[in-house]
């Protein structure tokens, strides 16, 4: 039997999440989020809203797993990156760049690091979950340096003695300063936005989906 809801991905809890849930309701889109579930059911739409990990968001559009997907840009440039190495698809439609979710992927050291540009993390190990931009970018800088993985909490890196610096995805900086860190270089801007699998959905699933780009639009310029 052929999926007849349309399955959207969206960010559980993070940077995303308030916005994405606040889009979707002016949509027109009714779901009952406040369970902990994975799966929500649209109550007035064949719909069913995933909450996921963000990281994950477009790994699962890529694999057809969901049709939608609300996603920061540069977490898909990372996955994007990230599959080409390891060769699996990356195929996926941009369907439309969303007016929230601003961004910085940033460096960061600790308040009291003595930083005088890039060159200062010279052989340094730095923390990051999105290592392919980073490598990017210190290849560009030429500057050798440690990566260090990690997939979550990277802000306490520094203080944990894991990494001497970390490279993280800033909003409002409250996580930074929380942490004791500060800002030193900007990698990557982005914003979010909305994409689609790469294989064409059943005509009424593509139906829907049009519909809620033009309701998007209406919404975003209701705003400007
Ligand atoms: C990012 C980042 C920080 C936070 C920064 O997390 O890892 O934790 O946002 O935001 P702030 O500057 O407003 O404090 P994300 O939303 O990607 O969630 P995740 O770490 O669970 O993937
Ligand atoms: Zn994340
Ligand atoms: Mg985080």
């Amino acid at each position: 039997m052929p999926e007849q809801r349309l399955r959207i991905a969206i960010q559980k809890k993070g940077r995303l999440s308030d916005d994405t849930v606040k889009l979707l309701k002016a949509c027109g889109i009714k779901v009952n989020l406040n369970t902990q579930r994975l799966i929500a059911h649209s109550d007035n739409m064949p719909i069913d809203i995933l909450r996921v990990r963000d990281d994950d968001i477009p790994g699962l559009v890529m694999d057809g797993v969901v049709d939608l997907g609300f996603i920061g840009q540069n977490v898909l440039e990372e996955e994007s990156m990230m599959r080409k190495v390891a060769n699996e698809p990356t195929a996926h439609k941009v369907v439309k760049e969303l007016a929230f979710g601003e961004c910085r992927f940033s460096l960061a050291v600790d308040n009291d690091f003595d930083y005088q540009g890039v060159q200062s993390l010279a052989n340094l190990r730095i923390a990051t979950t999105y290592v392919h931009i980073l490598k990017r970018f210190m290849a560009e800088a030429n500057v050798p340096y440690t990566s260090c993985m990690l997939t979550g909490s990277v802000e306490v890196a520094p203080r944990a003695g894991l990494a001497d610096a970390i490279c993280d995805l800033v909003s409002t900086g409250a996580t930074l300063e929380a942490n004791g860190l500060k800002e030193v270089e900007v990698i990557y801007r982005s914003t979010a936005v909305l994409m689609q699998r790469d294989k064409p959905l059943t005509g009424d699933k593509q139906d829907l989906v049009d519909r809620i780009l033009t309701r998007i639009d209406g919404v975003q310029t209701a705003k400007e």
